[in-house]
């Protein structure tokens, strides 16, 4: 049975070794931040940090990844305090969503190593697929994040986890809670 540690939790899968470690995140362990794109190594939407290394979890199985640190989207921080958070948000980075979290995973890790990327940099260490085409918003998100990341800067974008629904549709009538037309 592989264990591993994820987002600083001891796990232990009781499933086939084999099985994809984006399987068991999503299915087993309810991580579903991280997000099924093609399971086939094309396009990041499945990234998550494997020893501080954002590696494509529908291409590692969980006995490779026994013993192992894994962090998720949902461990990268508690409040969504981390630059690149910040920063994809403070530069509207995201339209849809769906290839966020393999994004913000790729960056985290690149940030980590490198607080100062070129355009070059970004394109070689984020070759994550986004149909939605936010490319020239991402650059200028982690280059902001680096700039967070070295303390030159200072933003907080990112709203408060835990808004009641009500609230957080408020100003948006289109999406009042469903509960809200029948009282
Ligand atoms: S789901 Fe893993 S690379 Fe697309
Ligand atoms: S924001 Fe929609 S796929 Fe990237």
């Amino acid at each position: 049975m592989p264990s591993m540690t994820v987002n600083e939790r001891p796990i232990r899968f009781d499933m086939d070794p084999e099985t994809p470690l984006l399987w068991a995140l999503r299915d087993a362990a309810n991580l579903t931040g991280t997000k099924y794109g093609c399971g086939n190594g094309d396009c990041g939407a499945c990234m998550v940090l494997v020893d501080g290394e954002a590696l494509r979890s529908c291409l590692i199985t969980i006995a490779e990844a026994e013993g192992r640190q894994i962090t998720t989207i949902e461990g990268l921080s508690r409040d969504r305090s981390h630059p690149v958070q910040q920063a994809m948000v403070a530069e509207q980075a995201i339209q849809c969503g769906f290839c966020t979290p393999g994004i913000v995973i790729a960056a985290a890790a690149l940030i980590a190593r490198n607080a100062d990327p070129s355009d070059a940099d970004i394109k070689q260490a984020i070759p994550n697929l986004c149909r939605c085409g936010v490319y020239p918003r991402l650059i200028a998100a982690v280059k902001r994040a680096g700039r967070v990341a070295r303390r030159v800067e200072r933003i907080s974008a990112a709203p408060a986890p835990g808004i009641d629904a009500r609230d957080a549709a408020a100003s948006v009538p289109a999406m009042r809670p469903a509960d809200e037309d029948s009282r």
